[in-house]
């Protein structure tokens, strides 16, 4: 099946697994983009040498082309921008800051530019500055989040420039994938049901946690320090949110959440951790590898949207 973010990531199928941090390392990339979608390493705030062995070791398991998220808040960040242009990856995705001054570079190195967007004006600056694609994400997604909603946003988005757009927040399954087709996304991307992949190395508490969630079991915190992050709720939610009410500073919250998220991730500290997932988390029902994942969006979606593609 091909659309224009299939043509410009030379993938099979446009389904894009989100960079991560912690979660997205060389295993699930490589297995996302060796089943015919497009893995993303997350580089989050990790150094850039270790960003240059996951790419490597990925490049190991898969020919297939994948990418790197780059959070730009990192203090690596102009490293791995750097970095990226001598390993030669097919593309980077950034997120959390601007990415316009490292834009000719990455393009010189014929590295395709996909910025995460959460409204329009950002989406119509990213492609003024040579961006090939936008990730419109909505605020039902895990992690880091915006103020719109998936189905609110990506057609606006989509109407709003000409570059093709990479729906994500929300997705889990093939209706969701065929909702963001015909919003005007022309791939998506997809986080939480990809922690739970057999080949994500996330511990198993953190899995089980998605599985049993219902709904409701999101929680926003953050919003008093203007970086709203959304997660499932446990003990540290709560806490924070109690501290967030009682005005704590936007230090002593960033004290509360150091190496949280590895907690939950790698220990499976699942209580006093942060276990970041979407909305969505109440849909994902088991662990399956990504190649499963991948084929049971495809037919869902194809039959939704009456459409024979050519599978497997
Ligand atoms: C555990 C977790 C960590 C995430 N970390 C990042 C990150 O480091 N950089 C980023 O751009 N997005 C990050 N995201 C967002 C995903 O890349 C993706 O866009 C989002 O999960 C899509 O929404 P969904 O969770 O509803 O599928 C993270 C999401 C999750 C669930």
């Amino acid at each position: 099946m091909k659309t224009r973010v299939t043509e410009l990531l030379n993938i099979k199928y446009p389904i894009i697994q989100g960079g991560m941090a912690w979660v997205a390392e060389h295993s699930l990339a490589a297995a996302v983009s060796q089943a015919g979608g497009f893995g993303l390493i997350g580089a989050a705030n990790a150094p850039v040498e270790v960003v240059r062995e996951e790419i490597r070791k990925a490049r190991e398991l898969t020919d297939q082309p994948f990418g790197v998220n780059i959070m730009l808040l990192s203090p690596h960040a102009k490293d791995i921008a750097q970095m990226v242009t001598e390993e030669n990856v097919a593309a980077v995705t950034t997120g959390a800051g601007n990415p316009e001054p490292y834009i000719p570079m990455w393009k010189e190195a014929g590295i395709r530019v996909i910025p995460v967007v959460a409204s329009v004006a950002l989406a119509k600056r990213m492609e003024k500055h040579g961006a090939d694609a936008v990730v419109a994400e909505g605020c039902e997604s895990g992690g880091h989040i915006g103020q719109t909603t998936t189905m609110a946003l990506v057609p606006q988005v989509a109407d709003a420039v000409r570059i093709p757009v990479i729906a994500a927040g929300g997705i889990g399954d093939g209706r969701g994938m065929a909702a963001a087709l015909m919003l005007g996304a022309e791939a998506v991307q997809m986080g939480t049901r990809f922690v739970v992949a057999e080949e994500s190395i996330v511990h198993e508490n953190y899995k089980q946690k998605i599985i049993k969630a219902r709904d409701i079991d999101s929680e926003v915190t953050g919003l008093t320090t203007g970086h709203p992050v959304r997660s499932l709720r446990n003990q540290m939610t709560r806490e924070y949110l109690r501290m967030e009410q009682e005005g704590a500073s936007f230090e002593e919250l960033e004290y509360m959440t150091l190496g949280s998220l590895r907690k939950a991730v790698m220990d499976g500290d699942v209580k006093g951790g942060t276990v970041m997932a979407g909305q969505i988390a109440g849909l994902v029902k088991k662990e399956q590898t990504c190649a499963e994942i991948i084929q049971e969006m495809l037919s869902e979606a194809g039959a939704l949207l009456k459409k024979d593609w050519n599978i497997g």
